[in-house]
């Protein structure tokens, strides 16, 4: 009997290993289900500023722009997403430039969003629009425009970019170009399309939410919205402005879509999956898909957070979903 079963087990290896050899594989022959679940790669994490600033002044030592190396920036680094970006969707770096400097013009499949940090003089130019980038300024490249920036101010100026390239090299689409020359001629007259959001009309806007009903979760939320379309400012990617007032703790919700926070202003705490992350101004938070999350502001002045969501990937796919935890 035991011989039998050996010898079965023998000749099912043989023809497994026939299969392989043919280009085809039996999953049901792996003990197991046959579609397994996944645990999420993407972890929990706070990047602390007080680390990232230090890290981002000394760049200009080791990397100077041009050609080949075309974007003085530091990657989020989440450490259990195999390409190493915050996100499994969404990468998030701070940039930095020195007086004087420019980022060379090219354009590339993946959508690109800015979130102005720090300094003055920081320009974008976007298919020949000029955009100035002040503090809380939200400046959006679609996907193939011709892109530069540029620092016209006297001191260094730093901002972070959330990228969907995650997505676009999932999608094995992902495709880059220079442009001839560094920059892009300006033109002048109102810009083509609306890829600026300034931080006084958002801000503006979330204080007027702020009297009005608050999100169970979220306490004040706003999403930015293209206004040409109504949908988020790209089609994977959603950008929120959220305020969690003086003693506000949300309740707890899982969403099967993925979040990287930036604090703004404040301070406060995110409890993901029971474990409490705290943070302060100038931190980055990152929340995994389908990960219990809720945010608190224990202290008395209101926090502010900016935050990168796949949301609006989530939902044209039909794969959002959203629980009390
Ligand atoms: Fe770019
Ligand atoms: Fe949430």
């Amino acid at each position: 009997m035991s011989t039998q079963t050996t010898t079965k087990a023998g000749a099912l290896d043989q023809w497994i290993s026939e299969l392989s050899t043919a280009g085809l594989d039996a999953p049901w022959a792996q003990p197991g289900p046959l579609i397994r679940p996944k645990a999420s790669a993407m972890k929990p994490r706070v990047w602390r500023w007080r680390e990232i600033e230090p890290h981002v002044r000394r760049t200009p030592e080791f990397m100077q722009p041009g050609r080949g190396a075309e974007r003085r920036i530091l990657r989020l680094d989440n450490p259990g997403v195999p390409e190493r970006t915050a996100g499994h969707t969404i990468s998030v770096a701070v940039q930095y430039l020195l007086p004087g400097e420019v980022a060379p013009a090219h354009r590339h499949t993946p959508n690109a969003i800015r979130f102005m940090l720090h300094g003055e003089g920081a320009y974008t130019t976007i298919e020949g629009d000029k955009y100035a980038m002040r503090r809380g300024d939200l400046v959006v490249t679609p996907s193939m425009t011709w892109h530069d920036h540029g620092n016209e101010g006297a001191g260094p100026v730093i901002w972070t970019d959330g990228l969907d390239s995650p997505i676009v090299r999932y999608l094995e689409t992902l495709h880059m170009e220079p442009f001839e020359g560094e920059t892009q001629p300006v033109r002048t007259g109102p810009p083509a399309r609306h890829l600026c959001y300034r931080w006084a009309t958002a801000y503006a806007e979330l204080v007027r939410r702020s009297t009005g009903e608050p999100d169970p979760f979220d306490d004040i939320i706003m999403e930015y919205v293209d206004p040409a379309t109504g949908r988020s400012v790209v089609p994977a990617l959603g950008c929120f402005l959220q305020m969690l007032r003086p003693g506000a703790r949300t309740r707890a919700h899982r969403e099967t879509s993925s979040a990287v926070y930036h604090v703004v202003a404040g301070s406060g705490y995110t409890e993901i999956d029971g474990v409490r992350h705290e943070w302060s101004e100038g931190d980055f938070v990152a929340v995994p898909p389908r990960a219990a999350h809720a945010h608190g502001n224990a202290g008395s002045a209101p926090a502010i957070l900016f935050s990168f969501q796949d949301v609006p990937l989530l939902k044209a796919l039909g794969f959002y979903r959203v629980e009390p935890a």
